[in-house]
């Protein structure tokens, strides 16, 4: 892959448009993880000391193209001035006047971030139009957002197409990271997946399969495809159509690779009622709620684990924001450390992936601790993410 990087470009006085993916998770308002914010301080922070006007643009949560004060970056604005230590402006909208105007009113070395950009339906939609309102802020533009990168949106691909164009250090980190995944990656592999964006992941097990030996499933991924099985998963999280789980289940059985799912699990009668959580085997969920895996599932997914020499982590095994539901994902987690000590490769991506394990205090004992989700399975089955393409597409 040949793309610019910062290094090549000379941005003291210039106007440089950066694309963070500073799409972090939320609760009640405040910053939950702040792991995407710093994955975009080191880019920042070079251009702010030399002397760049500094335009960031990022998506956050999924608006659907509408204003919605829900998924406004204003608090991310704080968070960023905080860490960064230099005052970030913030721009009530991503395109027009109010984006402009801020824009021209940034010095050298100054730092202004713009309102969500899928507060635009021409966001998603990559329009020509949106990109080009987009370009017109900058003079060079910075693809930092490797978790957007499978995204072809107007702020992560068609803008590149419009502004001399260069990869930021987090894309750059990212790129030569999971790229020693790809290429001919050790084995065994196994990828440890979980969290409740099923229906999104689909498609990325299809690809996966090619190269990973065995999926250990956790969270409500597990539910649907312990459904898809005829398993009785009560009023368990999971997804209503199982007809892609039942093709993934058939996939699998002609590659030969092993879908490990939960064999027993931590329930409840209800999702707030984590006093009367208990093990039950996974034929025996009854009524209740899985929201965890249990220990017997905690352990055989521990030992693949251990006997892999590539292991990928995509999603939390339970809900391990709560003590009741989280030595699942902790013990996946500490197998991963044990595996990662006596030599394999281990990576975390997904954001609730890297937030768990930054949560459960594991994440400094991985190989690399990816910024992110789709973006990053795309990557590790070998498909082109556009918005790394885009910036691979401009001259020299
Ligand atoms: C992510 O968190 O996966 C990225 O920020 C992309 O967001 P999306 O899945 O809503 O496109
Ligand atoms: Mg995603």
């Amino acid at each position: 892959m040949a793309f610019r990087t910062l290094d090549d470009l000379d941005v003291r006085g210039k106007r440089v448009l950066v694309r963070e993916d500073l799409n972090v998770p939320l609760k009640n308002g405040a910053i939950a993880d702040y792991t995407r914010v710093d994955a975009a301080l080191p880019t920042l922070r070079w251009l702010h000391e030399r002397g760049a006007r500094t335009i960031v643009m990022s998506h956050l949560g999924r608006p659907d193209g509408h204003p919605n004060p829900a998924y406004t970056l204003e608090p991310v604005a704080r968070a960023l001035s905080e860490r960064l230590g230099v005052p970030v402006a913030f721009a009530r909208d991503c395109v027009g006047e109010p984006a402009e105007s801020a824009a021209a009113a940034l010095a050298d070395g100054g730092v202004l971030l713009l309102e969500n950009v899928r507060f635009h339906a021409g966001e998603e939609r990559n329009d020509p139009a949106f990109a080009a309102q987009l370009a017109r802020l900058g003079d060079l533009y910075v693809n930092d957002a490797f978790g957007t990168a499978h995204r072809a949106h107007a702020s992560t691909e068609g803008v590149a197409h419009l502004l001399p164009s260069a990869a930021g250090r987090c894309m750059e980190a990212e790129l030569s990271a999971l790229g020693r995944l790809t290429a001919d990656p050790r084995k065994p592999y196994v990828c440890a997946i979980g969290g409740a964006k099923v229906k999104d992941k689909i498609g990325v097990f299809t690809h996966l399969m090619e190269n990973v030996d065995a999926f250990c499933i956790g969270g409500g991924m597990a539910n649907t495809f312990l459904a898809a099985k005829g398993v009785g998963v009560g009023s368990s999280l999971r997804d209503d159509d199982l007809e892609p789980a039942r093709r993934i289940v058939a996939l699998a059985e002609s590659k030969g690779v092993a879908l490990h799912l939960p064999v027993d699990a931590v329930v409840a009668p209800a999702f707030d009622a984590d006093d009367r959580a208990h093990v039950v085997p996974i034929e025996a969920v009854g009524n209740e709620m899985i929201l965890d895996i249990g220990p017997k599932t905690a352990a055989a997914y521990a030992s693949a684990i251990e006997g892999a020499r590539t292991i990928v982590f995509n999603g939390p095994m339970g809900v391990y924001e709560k003590p009741a539901y989280q030595s699942g994902t902790k013990s996946v987690g500490e197998a991963i450390a044990r595996a990662t000590k006596a030599g394999a490769i281990s990576v975390v991506g997904g954001g609730d992936a890297a937030a768990a394990a930054h949560a459960l205090g594991f994440a400094a004992e991985m190989t690399h601790v990816s910024t992110g989700g789709g973006a990053t399975l795309e990557f590790l089955e070998g498909a082109t993410l556009p918005g790394v393409a885009a910036l691979e597409l401009q001259p020299a």
